[in-house]
């Protein structure tokens, strides 16, 4: 039963307007760097056409039913992270703020790469890279040193980054609805248009055409690989936003009584759509590098950073009209990654505002000025990239992967929550949520995604991680994993305010 109290206590944390307005919100999380810059060389490291089978199979089987668990967790006992989890069972407060830990991490780091892209989009103008745009990221730009720590400031990405914090506080301290809700409703049908401008124009450039075909010509034996699988499952769990509390707080400014399982569908279809479209236009624009330096399109493809920032400039050197495509590219990843960032943030924001019943502009401030300094002084240094490689490996797997295992396994098996979530799920939705759901998340996605752990666990061990000296991989990649852990379960010891109501509330709707 929810009482008059409740609804004012809800009006005041925040709502999305309507279900339109979180489903924007929903996919500007979704579609990230992770879908641009990640998925084209995945699916073409893992099988080309035929990695289709894996994704579309780690998608319908863990990528939206995990989303359903989200969604009814967060709807359901509408709270950020910490509190719905506190609320479906005071024992599990610390898997949110494990989650609202990683959540800051990222903040930290992934703005950094929004500043170099808002960088980058301006210089696609002038080729400000000129004819090296390897020599000129890593030095002129970034003006790397030696791999370690250092305190030299890089004015160049200070700037950027300066400008990517100050939109990202206003942004956060106008709210749920009037930020990151208005926010989503822009920049996600102008990120579309942007990019399938971008897709157009590249499917025009010669050479396209055997991208194309680098891309999709399917190796069925790889689907005999279990490591293919294993990385179709990281790309859909990394590019659904899911896992890392995103979606728990997102769909807890919804209004009671929606449909979230057709919410989810269309969230993850459109996720996944957007996906295949990056894959055609970068691809595209491969096909036509490999074509002007005459080699095979195997030589040119590549992902993350030197895709963006080496292989892009490199592109747009050449193509015609370049210079627009550059900038199509730069403002889309610009776009994409914002609203992703500004999803990572919400979910600290809303847990502070839970915890402590702050204001939203002092939650904001409160948030975003220690995760903006952090930003600046780790990253705008001449040792940035560095860190910044180091913190996104280990966030990426021991975070975000770790943390959806473990919280599927509690949900399932220690509170034995999932038939009252299915319940939830079921009032309003549009997708019958039955007994397949409950076999899928409490056992046969938490072995799948176990397995893919333990595989990642035993090659980080194996290897140590890149080049770095030891030191820094310990701290930068293993401490950071373990700081945020430890972070999650002390700030669950707090207790909560008298007036937040915890125990055995069931915040079912009326
Ligand atoms: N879904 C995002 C993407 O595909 O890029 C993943 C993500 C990463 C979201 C980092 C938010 C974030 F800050």
């Amino acid at each position: 039963m929810s009482t008059a109290a409740d609804d004012v206590r809800e009006a005041n944390r925040g709502m999305f307007s309507s279900r339109r307005v979180f489903i924007l919100a929903a996919i500007g999380s979704a579609v990230g760097l992770g879908n641009i810059w990640r998925f084209p060389y995945v699916a073409y490291e893992n099988g080309g056409g035929a990695f289709m089978l894996p994704y579309l199979v780690a998608l319908f089987t863990a990528g939206i039913p995990f989303l359903f668990l989200e969604y009814a967790l967060g709807h359901k006992y509408r709270g950020s992270a910490p509190l719905s989890f506190a609320r479906l069972s005071r024992g599990t407060e610390g898997l949110g703020w494990w989650q609202v830990g990683v959540c800051f991490m990222i903040a930290v780091y992934y703005a950094v790469v929004i500043a170099w892209a808002l960088s980058y989009a301006f210089f696609s103008f002038g080729r400000t890279w000129g004819d090296d745009p390897d020599a000129y990221f890593f030095g002129d730009y970034l003006q790397a040193g030696d791999p370690g720590v250092s305190l030299d400031f890089v004015p160049g990405i200070i700037l950027p980054l300066l400008a990517v914090w100050g939109a990202l506080i206003v942004v956060m301290a106008l709210g749920v609805q009037k930020g990151v809700g208005r926010t989503s409703v822009i920049f996600i049908p102008v990120l579309l248009l942007a990019f399938v401008a971008l897709v157009i124009q590249a499917l025009t450039l010669t050479g396209a055409s055997a991208g194309l075909d680098a891309l999709f010509a399917p190796n069925w034996s790889a689907l005999g690989d279990p490591a293919v699988w294993a990385a179709a499952y990281g790309q859909i769990f990394f590019s659904l936003s899911i896992g890392f509390g995103i979606m728990i707080t997102y769909s807890s400014y919804v209004k009671r009584r929606t449909d979230m399982t057709g919410s989810a569908m269309v969230v993850g279809l459109s996720n996944s759509g957007f996906e295949i479209l990056a894959g055609i236009g970068v691809f595209a624009a491969l096909g036509f590098m490999a074509q002007a330096s005459g080699v095979a399109v195997g030589e040119v493809a590549t992902s993350g950073i030197g895709l963006a920032f080496v292989a892009f400039p490199a592109i747009v050197n050449e193509a015609p009209a370049g210079a627009l495509l550059g900038f199509l590219f730069f403002f889309s990843l610009v776009l994409a990654g914002f609203t992703s960032l500004v999803s990572v943030l919400e979910v600290v924001i809303s847990a502070v505002r839970d915890k402590f019943e702050t204001s939203r502009l002092r939650a904001t401030l409160v948030v975003t000025i220690p995760c903006a300094i952090i930003s600046l002084v780790g990253f705008s240094t001449t040792s940035g990239i560095y860190v910044l490689d180091i913190v996104d490996h280990f966030i990426n797997r021991f975070g975000i992967l770790l943390v959806a295992v473990v919280s599927m396994l509690v949900v399932a098996w220690v509170v034995r929550g999932l038939p009252q979530l299915r319940d939830h799920l079921n009032r309003d939705g549009s997708v019958p949520v039955r007994g397949w759901w409950i076999v899928l998340m409490s056992v046969i996605t938490p072995v799948v995604l176990g397995y893919v752990l333990i595989t990642e666990l035993l090659a980080v061990l194996d290897e140590t991680y890149g080049d770095y000296p030891g030191w820094m991989v310990l701290v930068f990649g293993w401490l950071a994993a373990l700081l945020v852990l430890v972070a999650g379960f002390l700030l669950a010891r707090i207790p909560w305010r008298p007036d937040t109501p915890v125990h055995g509330q069931e915040r079912e709707e009326a």
